[in-house]
């Protein structure tokens, strides 16, 4: 039910597989299914063909054999200091009423243990009238879901209570946005001026991520669109997260959002896209609404919109 979240935060080393974060952990065995094989002994490779196959949120890298397997419902986790075969993807943040997650560990494995959740996990049985989760398994599987799910094992059966589950922002800074039953949103507006001489985008971007978390607003339907241009007045403009994917722009396919999201919608100015010949370095919207490339007419600059991943937050019903 969670949205693929890019936050450019990783426990050791990232891979960034186009806009996907996967994080290689290094001294951790993860208890998962594994589904299918993958001749590769190249994790970047591995990481790329998960990523296209349905429900992989992991891989392993079963060294030595040229071979990875892909991940997917994920149990828990234990310390093996001599493992560095685990890369995962990294997803929005998932909180569970009552419960306070001291490590990063503990955080990465819980969003990926309870990615699959509603009301119970995927193929889990709904027992509505004893508020629980039941899954037929061996008491080995059961003890590895048992930190996470506080799980019992009934001799047969693995059971878990059931669980409402909810999204919400970080914290009461952000605005709550829902355009769609599968799109919610935060987002943060913060006064900003330009200062010193990186690109500015980067220097955005840079000062949304260190201000909220997030990153520069990405758009994604007229609503959206409408929403952010409402921060403008008249011939103010604001920088949004379209830029350039690699440097060289000459259509609308060279862009990216920086937050990783696919570019599904534009509403760019006639006249105003990238072209062969353009020099684009940024995307700006204006109080109209229409986007511009071409910055130079923009001579300040005074907020920013930043936008965040809503998080998970599960409440066991009893
Ligand atoms: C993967 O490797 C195995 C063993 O080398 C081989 O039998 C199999 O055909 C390969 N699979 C693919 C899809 O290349
Ligand atoms: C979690 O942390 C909060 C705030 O620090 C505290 O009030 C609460 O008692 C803690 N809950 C548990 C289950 O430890
Ligand atoms: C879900 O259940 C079906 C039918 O029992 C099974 O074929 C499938 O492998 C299960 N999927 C997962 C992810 O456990
Ligand atoms: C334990 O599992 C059995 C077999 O499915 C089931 O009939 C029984 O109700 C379960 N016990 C509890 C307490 O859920
Ligand atoms: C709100 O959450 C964001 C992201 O976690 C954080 O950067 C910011 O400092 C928080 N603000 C407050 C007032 O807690
Ligand atoms: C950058 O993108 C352009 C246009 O898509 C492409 O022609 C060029 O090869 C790319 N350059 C690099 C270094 O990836
Ligand atoms: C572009 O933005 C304007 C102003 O918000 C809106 O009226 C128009 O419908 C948008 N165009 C497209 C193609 O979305």
């Amino acid at each position: 039910m969670y949205v693929k979240a890019v936050f450019f935060l990783s426990l050791c080393s990232t891979v960034i597989c186009d806009s996907i974060v996967f994080n290689h952990l290094l001294g951790y065995s993860l208890y998962a299914d594994a589904n299918a094989l993958y001749n590769s002994s190249n994790p970047q490779e591995c990481i790329e063909a998960c990523y296209d196959y349905y429900g992989c949120t992991g891989i392993q890298m079963l060294w030595g054999t040229g071979q990875c397997s892909f991940l997917q419902m994920f149990r828990g986790y234990t310390y093996n200091t001599n493992d560095c075969s685990f890369y995962v993807i990294q997803l929005s943040k998932v909180s569970v009423k009552g419960r306070n997650l001291t490590t990063p560990i503990d955080q990465q494995v819980q969003n990926l243990v309870y990615s699959t959740m509603d009301y119970c996990p995927f193929n889990w049985t709904i027992d509505h009238d004893n508020y629980l989760c039941k899954y037929t398994t061996t008491k080995q599987v059961c003890n590895q879901y048992e930190p996470f799910f506080e799980a019992s094992w009934n001799k047969t059966e693995c059971i878990i209570p059931l669980m409402n589950s909810y999204v919400k922002c970080p914290n009461h800074t952000y605005v709550y946005h829902q355009w769609s039953t599968a799109f919610s949103y935060c987002y943060y507006y913060t006064t900003w001026t330009p200062s010193g001489s990186s690109d500015l985008y980067t220097q955005a971007d840079d000062y949304c991520y260190a201000q909220t978390g997030g990153h520069l607003v990405s758009i994604h339907s007229d609503d959206e669109n409408e929403y952010v241009a409402s921060f403008l007045k008249d011939t103010e403009a604001m920088i949004i997260g379209l830029v350039s994917k690699n440097g060289s722009v000459s259509t609308v396919d060279d862009l990216k959002w920086i937050d990783g999201m696919p570019v599904d919608y534009t509403n760019f100015t006639t006249g105003a896209k990238p072209t062969p010949t353009g020099s684009f370095k940024l995307t700006v919207i204006q109080a109209s609404g229409l986007w511009d490339t071409d910055a130079t007419s923009v001579t300040s600059f005074t907020g920013l919109l930043c936008k965040h991943d809503v998080e998970g937050y599960l409440v066991p019903i009893s």
